[in-house]
């Protein structure tokens, strides 16, 4: 007897125009931000061992690299300073002659079209390493608000783009909306890392940033288990006035991405992690991969998943290998 199946997907997949014409999903140079690391009292660049290809900027060359990444067709960065200038509260981030108010003038300077963004945390500026001021051995969640209203106000003067506070602290979206409001930046929009996990997956970036941290973020990041809450994490900082949304890590949390998706009108970001990177440098280096048939597969699965914008190492790469394919 012959099986004859009650429908034929098949007969969408027939050609490459068909294929084309049905496709759902896809990538545009318009999609990717690149995350620049930054570190004064250098001369010279410093590679980040566990994540080949990346470096670690002198000070007195972002203005040439941020020229080179405009050229390549990338229209965003996001700028993490390595601070030689630490202290227990990160007071050099707030400074506006700090390592980030220097990196976003001279970025601006620079290529003026670019969109930049900072990074709003303290773990590159605290002599311990973690994401704000401590007392009784925690992280003080409202005394580390005040700094963060400060930060903001510093990036701002300096000609910031966007803000993307990523310390998981609460109320941090309504702190900054409201110190943006009253220092005359009700145009400056927020993009929060809303929805970010205590990961492994950031181990390579504490040797990126050359963080002294030990020990654990988990009294301020998700626990990767808590789907729900994740949730609900992104839906605060939406009432609290956030413009853009973020997940992160990425891959792993993909439902959590769809989640949001379902849930929320305004745009959604990822960010794929440093762990993510290495893995496929690493699995790339061993010959066991396609890079990048890995990546662009990987890019596809975010935005299929419900994202708009993707915080991403490959940014660079991405927009040279993306054609009407992708
Ligand atoms: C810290 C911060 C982290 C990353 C960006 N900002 C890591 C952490 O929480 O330790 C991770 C970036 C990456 O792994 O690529 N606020």
């Amino acid at each position: 007897m012959t099986a004859t199946p009650s429908f034929r997907f098949r007969r969408l997949r027939r050609t490459q125009v068909l294929r084309d014409l049905t496709r759902q999903t896809y990538l545009s140079a318009n999609d990717f931000i690149l995350p620049l690391f930054i570190e004064e009292q250098i001369t010279s660049a410093v590679a980040i061992e566990s994540m080949p290809g990346v470096n670690r900027i002198p000070e007195g060359e972002l203005a040439k690299r941020v020229q080179q990444v405009w050229s390549n067709g990338v229209k965003a960065i996001i700028l993490f300073g390595v601070s030689h200038n630490k202290d227990d509260s990160g007071s050099d981030s707030w400074d506006e002659h700090g390592l980030l108010a220097r990196c976003i003038k001279i970025a601006k300077a620079a290529v003026p079209e670019m969109l930049v963004i900072s990074d709003n945390c303290f773990c590159e500026y605290t002599d311990h390493g973690h994401c704000g001021v401590i007392s009784e051995n925690d992280v003080d969640n409202d005394a580390t608000l005040e700094n963060l209203q400060k930060q903001v106000i510093s990036c701002a003067r300096a000609g910031v783009d966007m803000i993307a506070p990523s310390g998981m602290m609460d109320g941090m979206i309504a702190s900054i909306r409201q110190a943006l409001d009253t220092a005359g930046f009700s145009h400056i929009p927020v993009m929060s890392y809303s929805s970010k996990f205590a990961s492994a997956f950031y181990g390579p970036f504490r040797e990126a940033v050359d963080s002294n941290f030990k020990g654990t973020r988990n009294t301020y990041q998700q626990d990767p288990a808590n789907g729900r809450e994740a949730l609900a994490e992104s839906m605060q900082d939406e009432a609290e006035g956030a413009d853009i949304l973020m997940v992160k890590p990425g891959l792993a949390y993909l439902d959590v991405i769809a989640d949001i998706r379902a849930h929320s009108a305004l745009p959604l970001a990822v960010y794929q992690v440093s762990g993510e990177y290495a893995m496929i440098k690493a699995a790339a280096a061993a010959g066991v991969i396609d890079e990048k048939a890995i990546v662009l597969e990987t890019m596809i699965a975010f935005k299929r998943a419900g994202c708009d914008l993707i915080i991403t190492y490959y940014a660079e790469d991405l927009v040279q290998w993306i054609s009407r394919d992708y």
